[in-house]
């Protein structure tokens, strides 16, 4: 009988009870396998905190949000002992041959894939599954929780056209994404944004502001903006970019210390981007402005439709993999199908929309300011 453990890591992200329960009831049900759940991720790993997972403890999850399991976006390499970051790795090792394991299943995103890849280096028997609201894993065509995530924030900016239409005002609506803007894109073209900013295209505050202004002189004296969290004006973007080379560039300990804390520093100034673009905006359109975040309400709840069918398909593919012995990679999105892409071509890797992508031209085709 193989024995096989399973975790979530990174964000929680609708579809994640989805995919345990589709890798579950395969391995379980299907091949015979025995399944323990690793407690918050890495974190239970190193820890060794975990609880058994039958057919019972699988039922009812489908359409339950967050993880049964629960998460943390703890790194093998760097995990916290007593303050002080250590690389855990040979203690994973240990952990995973004292409990008779066959293979580990990691649910995550981009963070998860560098450290499924750490643990296959060091000889263990992973298979990932590519979870994020982001979207923005490599060698995958889509990521359980970006369907859920992209109803969310299209229903929100729907809804505040109501308030914009009614007041005249400018209204940002700032939707997660991280540095990639598939989720805003997604979310600003089906909501029917009348602006949509993405990492991917650095604006400026006069494109925004003219186009606002157009729109004003066609009669339409209010605007719905949708701004990724990631977007930045095109000095924002440099002043990161060149904060991003100096990490890379970094030999020394020391040099990647400073380095780090030079980027941290640059990513808190530029956090409050929207409200700073907020204040910019009226003072340049003299229309009122209104920020709305929408956070974690993007990653809550139950998960959509197309999240739970994608989670199901991708969790009983990694347990045929389990099955047949194939290890080491991440279990890819490819059409109807899947396709199992090693771990070497997706970690560190990050997608991003390219500019030359269909949804970029669909935008600007139907008139949509993409603040360039
Ligand atoms: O990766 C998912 C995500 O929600 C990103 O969109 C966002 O940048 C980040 O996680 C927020 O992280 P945290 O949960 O640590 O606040």
């Amino acid at each position: 009988t193989k024995r096989v453990g399973i975790l979530t890591a990174g964000g929680d992200s609708p579809g994640l009870n989805a995919a345990i329960r589709g890798f579950g009831k395969t391995a379980i049900g299907h091949y015979g396998m025995e399944l323990i759940g690793f407690r918050d991720g890495v974190t239970g790993l190193v820890e060794n905190r975990y609880v058994e997972l039958d057919a019972e403890a699988l039922s009812g999850i489908l359409t339950v949000g967050g993880t049964i399991l629960g998460t943390s976006r703890d790194k093998v390499h760097r995990f916290p002992v007593d303050g002080t970051p250590q690389d855990m790795v040979p203690t994973v090792v240990e952990n995973y041959r004292e409990l008779g394991l066959d293979a580990l299943i990691m649910l995550g995103g981009g963070g998860t894939a560098k450290n499924a890849k750490r643990l296959v280096d060091a000889g263990l028997n992973v298979v990932h599954l590519p979870k994020t609201i982001d979207n923005d894993i490599a060698e995958t065509d889509t990521t359980f929780g970006f369907a859920t995530a992209t109803e969310i924030a299209t229903e929100a900016v729907d809804r505040v056209h109501s308030t914009a239409h009614s007041h005249h005002r400018i209204i940002l609506t700032e939707i997660m994404g991280h540095r990639a803007g598939w989720l805003t894109l997604a979310a600003g073209i089906a909501g029917g944004a009348d602006i949509i900013l993405i990492p991917e295209i650095p604006y400026t505050v006069a494109s925004v502001a003219d186009t606002i202004k157009a729109r004003t002189a066609r009669g339409s004296s209010f605007s719905v903006v949708a701004v990724a969290e990631g977007a930045r004006d095109a000095d924002d973007t440099a002043d990161y970019e060149a904060a991003q080379l100096l990490v890379k560039a970094a030999k020394t300990p020391e040099a990647q210390r400073a380095a780090r804390t030079h980027l941290a520093n640059v990513e808190d100034q530029q956090r409050e981007h929207t409200f700073r673009l907020a204040r910019e905006l009226e003072a340049a359109t003299g229309l009122e402005t209104r920020v709305t975040i929408l956070g974690y309400v993007q990653r809550g709840g139950t998960p959509c439709a197309a999240d739970r069918l994608l989670a199901t398909r991708l969790g009983a593919a990694a347990a045929d993999h389990v099955a047949r012995g194939e290890f080491g990679v991440m279990i890819a999105a490819r059409g109807e199908g899947t396709a199992a892409v090693p771990l070497g071509d997706v970690a560190g890797k990050v997608k991003l929309v390219p500019p030359d992508h269909a949804w970029i031209a669909a935008a600007r085709q139907v008139g949509t300011g993409l603040g360039d």
